[in-house]
Order: structure tokens, then C-alpha cells, then sequence
């Protein structure tokens, strides 16, 4: 089990949505956290929605600019040493059309945010997360990257590319934890601007999703390395005591 208030945490994408729910609840947990986006004001809210004595740090950084994210990582190593946890939730959704109607700048920028994103992130923190006792990296993933759909094109391809990047990951990094995490249909922009006409109500909260992730983050260890989940089967997990082991938590792949 990991001992969560003793680590340092960076979560990509935490100006809204997912990642702002998750950096703050890692924050309120102890831990050090780092999180980025490109809107400097809702970065500051995300900041101000933390406890009192939460470490949460927010920054500008595109994940997209190799020099904006190194500066990130550079900072993080300098102010709290070794990075135990990085979250790769930074994302676009992008063009939703058929591939024939997907302009060709739409698609390269869904590609660009989603998968070169998470490319240069990681390739960054890497030599911080190998400073860490069990460094764990979560690649925030959709249920469009393990089964292609159609009108999709973009995000879906660059949420397989994602997938990819993960298996990799954790053939390469023997001591990580390297997983993908598909959230499922979460309330948030990016849901609203898919499904329009859908009631958000139905749908789970970015803190109930952000849950899970927490989840992950304290059970998961080098034996799960290269195991893909999704949030939904991991609901009914959340906040069992004694803690659930990894070992138990379903996992894609088995079922
Ligand atoms: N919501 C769902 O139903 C759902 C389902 C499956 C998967 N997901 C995945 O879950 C993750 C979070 O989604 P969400 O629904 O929370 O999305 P969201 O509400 O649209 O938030 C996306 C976040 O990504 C950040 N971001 C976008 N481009 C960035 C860039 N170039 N550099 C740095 N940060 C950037 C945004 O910040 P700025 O705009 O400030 O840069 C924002 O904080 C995404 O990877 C998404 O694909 C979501």
C-alpha cells in the first residue's frame, strides 16, 4: 500500500474536470501535487478549492511544449525531489466526424494534445520517477482507444496510441507501475461537448471518478505494470476498509 501523504504527485490537466477533482483530492490526502493546463485562472481555482494545508501547486504548462513541461519537471525535482506519481489526464477531444469529413488540422492537434502530450510529459518526468521507491504512472485513457468507433476518429486513435505508449511504458520501466484508466462517461466539459442533449446528473462526478484513481494510486504496485482498469468497475472498491489489495481490483483485460 502505498503511504500517499509522503508523496509527490503530478497531475496534467487539472485546470477542470478529472484532474482538477483528482489533484485536489491527492492534495487533501497529504501528498505533494503538482498539476498543469493552459488557463491560469482555473488553474487558480483549482488551487484555492484545496484544503488549508493541502500542497497543491498549480503552473502553467502545456503538455504539447517539451521546454514548458521540462521547466514543470525541473521545478518539481528541484522544490520536492523524486516523483512518485505522474497522471497523464491532459486531454482533447476534438473533430467528432467521420474520418472522411476530419480536417487534417483538427486531427493532428487531437494527436498532438492526447498522445505527444503524454509522450512528452513522461518523457520528461522519467528521470524523476526513477528516483522514487515505486514510481506509478496512470495514462488517462476512454473505452474509444481499447475499441475503435466510429465518428471518433482522432481521439480515438490517439487514445489506442495512448495504450500503446502504456504497454510500452511498462516494458521499459521495470520498476514503475505503468496502467491506463478509462474514467467511463464523467461529467465534465469534455462529456458536455460530446453528448450535448445528455443530462450530466446521470452521469458520475469527476470526484466519484477521481476516487478511483486514488484507489489506484495507493493499491497499485510493479506487479500491475501494463494492466489497463476502468473507473466504473472500481466504484464499489472505493473507501472499503481494510483497503482493498491490487491483486483484487478487476482489471480490463480479465474480464
Ligand atoms: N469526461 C469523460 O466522460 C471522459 C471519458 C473518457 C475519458 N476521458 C479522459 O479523461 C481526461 C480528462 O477529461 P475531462 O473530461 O476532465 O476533460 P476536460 O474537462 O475537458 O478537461 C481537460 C483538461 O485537460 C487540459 N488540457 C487540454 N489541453 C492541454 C494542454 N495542451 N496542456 C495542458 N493541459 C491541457 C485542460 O486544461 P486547459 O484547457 O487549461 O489547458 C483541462 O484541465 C481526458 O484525457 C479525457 O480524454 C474523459
Amino acid at each position: 500500500m502505498r503511504e500517499l501523504d509522503s508523496n509527490v504527485a503530478l497531475v496534467t490537466g487539472g485546470s477542470r474536470g478529472i484532474g482538477r477533482a483528482l489533484s485536489i483530492q491527492l492534495a487533501d490526502t497529504g501528498a505533494t501535487v503538482y498539476t498543469c493546463g493552459r488557463d491560469e485562472e482555473a488553474l487558480h481555482e483549482t488551487w484555492s478549492r484545496a484544503g488549508e494545508d493541502a500542497e497543491l501547486i498549480a503552473q502553467s504548462a502545456d503538455v504539447t511544449e517539451p521546454l514548458s513541461m521540462e521547466a514543470l519537471v525541473a521545478r518539481i525535482h528541484e522544490e520536492s525531489g523524486p516523483l512518485d506519481l505522474l497522471v497523464n489526464n491532459a486531454g482533447l477531444l476534438g473533430p467528432l466526424c467521420p474520418i472522411e469529413e476530419t480536417p487534417l488540422e483538427g486531427w493532428r492537434r487531437t494527436l498532438e494534445v492526447n498522445l505527444d502530450g503524454t509522450f512528452i510529459a513522461t518523457r520528461e518526468a522519467i528521470p524523476a520517477l526513477r528516483e522514487a521507491d515505486s514510481p506509478l504512472v496512470l495514462n488517462v485513457s476512454s473505452s474509444v482507444g481499447r475499441r475503435g468507433r466510429g465518428g471518433w476518429g482522432a481521439y480515438s486513435v490517439s487514445k489506442f496510441g495512448l495504450e500503446g505508449l502504456t504497454e510500452i511504458l511498462a516494458d521499459e520501466l521495470d520498476d514503475a507501475c505503468v496502467v491506463s484508466v478509462n474514467p467511463g462517461g464523467t461529467a465534465t466539459e469534455m462529456r458536455a461537448r460530446a453528448y450535448p442533449d445528455e443530462d450530466p446528473e446521470t452521469l458520475p462526478t469527476p470526484d466519484e471518478v477521481a476516487e478511483t484513481m486514488v484507489l489506484l494510486a495507493r493499491t497499485l504496485g510493479p506487479d500491475q505494470s501494463g494492466y489497463k482498469y476502468n473507473s466504473r468497475d472500481l466504484f464499489e472498491y472505493v473507501g472499503r476498509t481494510p483497503l482493498t489489495v491490487a491483486a483484487e481490483l478487476p482489471r480490463v483485460d480479465e474480464s
